[in-house]
């Protein structure tokens, strides 16, 4: 196959287009990945979709049944927009040998409510029978997408001496 002249600078000037940055006023730039980065958001990567890493729960933790805890995640990489701000959180139960969930009691959300920009929010651990004692809990943080913590125990609040 042979190419004519004009079609030689239709594809090298369609080469330079692609390899020029935007320029301002048009508006390919107003998409976010033509878009440059000003000093703020520089500090924030461009995903849409974020998994925020949790810092409590951590592998150290004991909650205690009908107790309040603090649950919370590091913001610190958060990207400026966030396609779902909004988050949940539950209880999961992990299998350590095979590392993955067991079971996560969607049906049971401890945070209905919380924002994901928070990086923290306040659940209440339910005494409720599906609650046991164990060290295989995990916390599961459903926003953006899902994440879950490292597991942690949970126990029965020691009694108070009469
Ligand atoms: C939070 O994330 C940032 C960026 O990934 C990291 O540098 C920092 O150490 C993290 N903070 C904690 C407390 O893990
Ligand atoms: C929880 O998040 C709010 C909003 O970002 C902040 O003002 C507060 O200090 C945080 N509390 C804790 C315990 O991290």
């Amino acid at each position: 196959m042979k190419f004519g002249l004009s079609s030689a600078i239709t594809l090298l000037s369609a080469i330079v287009l692609l390899l020029s940055p935007p320029a301002a006023g048009v508006c390919l730039p107003c998409q976010a990945a033509f878009r440059r980065p000003d000093a703020a958001q520089q500090a924030f990567r461009t995903r849409d979709v974020w998994a925020p890493h949790i810092l409590n729960p951590s592998s150290q933790s004991v909650w205690f049944i009908d107790q309040p805890q603090e649950v919370t995640w590091n913001t610190t990489d958060m990207p400026a927009r966030v396609s779902n701000p909004n988050c949940q959180v539950y209880l999961g139960e992990w299998d350590r040998k095979e590392k993955v969930y067991k079971k996560i009691y969607y049906d049971h959300p401890i945070a209905s409510s919380c924002t994901l920009r928070d990086g923290n929010t306040t659940v209440w651990v339910p005494k409720e029978s599906w609650v046991k004692p164990s060290n295989n809990w995990v916390v599961v943080l459903m926003g953006d997408s899902g994440d879950h913590s490292s597991p942690f125990t949970i126990e029965l609040l020691p009694e108070k001496p009469q």
